[in-house]
């Protein structure tokens, strides 16, 4: 039997005579099963890509039996059978949550497997040390899907802008976010319905306060940080702050005054050479091209030193569009077997500028007096409604803020507005 080799993959003849790559998928859920079903759906054009050779799901693990599913007889319980196959030369992670997805995809770069992943919480963990893994043992760790669904981003980023130093990077990087504020405000939907909605349609967390409270948006624009910074951005150094506390009301004076409120993780380089990042609800004025970013879609804005600014947008959850960016690796990988580590970890996090420094001004509601507001603001055009005030302030560096916003006598919610 003749043997085709390739570097650091294992071919096998199937009695047929087809050349099959055989890959693992690791969490059969939302993301997993539509990585399955895009590799059955376009197995013809994949197979015309690599040359004839066919992508064969041979293991998929998962807590769960699927027996009703066409690739349910391979469903294994223990992470060693796909380990101890060489067969298999790539593992599909997309189980969710640190462990133990953390660990089963080291073990799989430790045997010289490359991992292909749409697991933000790992990625923005530990990319550095998976990516150098990866590295050592000649495969790759790849995450295209772990930011902006099924948009390009991490590749763009890492070969399409190389030519650039990067200035910012921000977008709205949560669909269901997105989804919520656009279904309040359009359908008058409340929070917690449009939540469900969300959820049924497959774009939330497992646990969805990782969504509404910016966590999942913070483990996003990490990875663009580290990406375009070279050096692993810890998400407990970037503030995250989430959609929960908005209203109804918040989203219709933005409205009124030029502006949506968006969900926006934020990275830029500062003028001193420090970086600047959060995660936070913005008011965006209706002029940005992010405003007209809706539902489950996200923006992504790209600012380079040399090509200036390049917009990314498409849906950014959802069992197919994520898929697309999974597959996407899975052939990358096949066509390319090595990539290169693109940051580090690094030994401090002085190149980190606390968000205490920031200049901004805010949209403020608050059941204060408007003595307080006067007191706290000086003299600010306040809007009424359902007995609360909404109202714009002035330019003020963040930790000023802090202070005057304790001049107030009453509750408030705060959006800051992008500049
Ligand atoms: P799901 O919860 O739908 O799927 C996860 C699957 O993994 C479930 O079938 C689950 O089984 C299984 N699983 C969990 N733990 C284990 C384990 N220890 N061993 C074997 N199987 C396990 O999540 P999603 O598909 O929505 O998300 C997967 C990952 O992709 C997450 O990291 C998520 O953040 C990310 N992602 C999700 C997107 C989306 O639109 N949904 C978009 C982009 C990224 P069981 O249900 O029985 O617990
Ligand atoms: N829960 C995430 C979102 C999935 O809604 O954006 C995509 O990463």
């Amino acid at each position: 039997m003749k043997i085709h080799a390739r570097a650091c993959y294992t071919y096998v003849y199937e009695k047929r005579g087809l050349i099959m790559i055989s890959i693992a998928i690791m969490g059969f859920g939302v993301v997993g099963s539509g990585v399955a079903e895009t590799i059955m759906m376009n197995a013809e054009s994949f197979s015309e890509r690599l040359g004839g050779e066919k992508i064969n799901v041979k293991y998929i693990l998962d807590l769960r039996d699927f027996p009703d599913h066409p690739l349910g007889g391979r469903v294994v319980h223990d992470i060693e059978t796909i380990l101890s196959d060489d067969e298999v030369s790539v593992v599909v992670e997309t189980m969710g949550g640190i462990n133990p997805a953390y660990g089963f995809s080291k073990s799989a770069l430790e045997r010289g497997k490359s991992v292909v992943t749409s697991n933000k919480e790992v990625v923005a963990a530990h990319g550095a040390e998976l990516m150098a893994l990866a590295e050592k043992n000649g495969v790759a760790y790849m995450f295209e899907a772990s930011v902006g669904g099924g948009i390009p981003i991490i590749r763009p980023m890492r070969k399409c802008l190389a030519a650039n130093k990067i200035i910012s990077v921000s977008g709205i990087l949560n669909g269901t976010c997105n989804y919520i504020l656009t279904r309040m405000e359009r359908d008058k939907l409340d929070f917690d319905t449009a939540l469900k909605q969300a959820q049924k349609l497959g774009y939330a967390e497992r646990d969805p306060s990782a969504d509404i409270e910016g966590k999942d948006t913070c483990r996003k624009i990490s990875i663009l940080a580290s990406l375009a910074y070279g050096k692993t951005v810890p998400t407990e150094k970037i503030l995250c702050e989430g959609i929960s506390d908005i209203t109804y009301n918040d989203l219709v004076y933005a409205r009124e005054n030029g502006f949506a409120i968006k969900l926006l993780g934020r990275a830029k380089k500062c003028a001193d050479g420090r970086i600047s990042v959060l995660t936070a609800p913005h008011l965006v004025p209706d002029d940005n091209s992010l405003a007209g970013v809706n539902d489950v879609y996200n923006g992504i804005s790209v600012v380079g030193n040399i090509v200036g600014d390049v917009l990314f947008c498409g849906r950014g959850a959802g069992s197919l569009p994520t898929a697309s960016a999974v597959v996407a690796d899975v052939l990358d990988v096949i066509d390319n077997c090595k990539v290169r580590a693109s940051w580090k970890d690094a030994d401090n996090t002085d190149f980190i500028r606390d968000v205490s420094e920031d200049v901004t001004s805010s949209y403020i509601r608050t059941n204060s007096s408007k003595e307080s507001i006067g007191k706290a603001f000086g003299s600010v055009d306040i809007t009424e409604k359902n007995g609360e005030k909404m109202f714009i302030t002035p330019e003020y560096l963040e930790s000023d803020l802090e202070v005057v916003l304790s001049l107030l006598d009453g509750k408030y919610t705060r959006i800051r507005l992008m500049k």
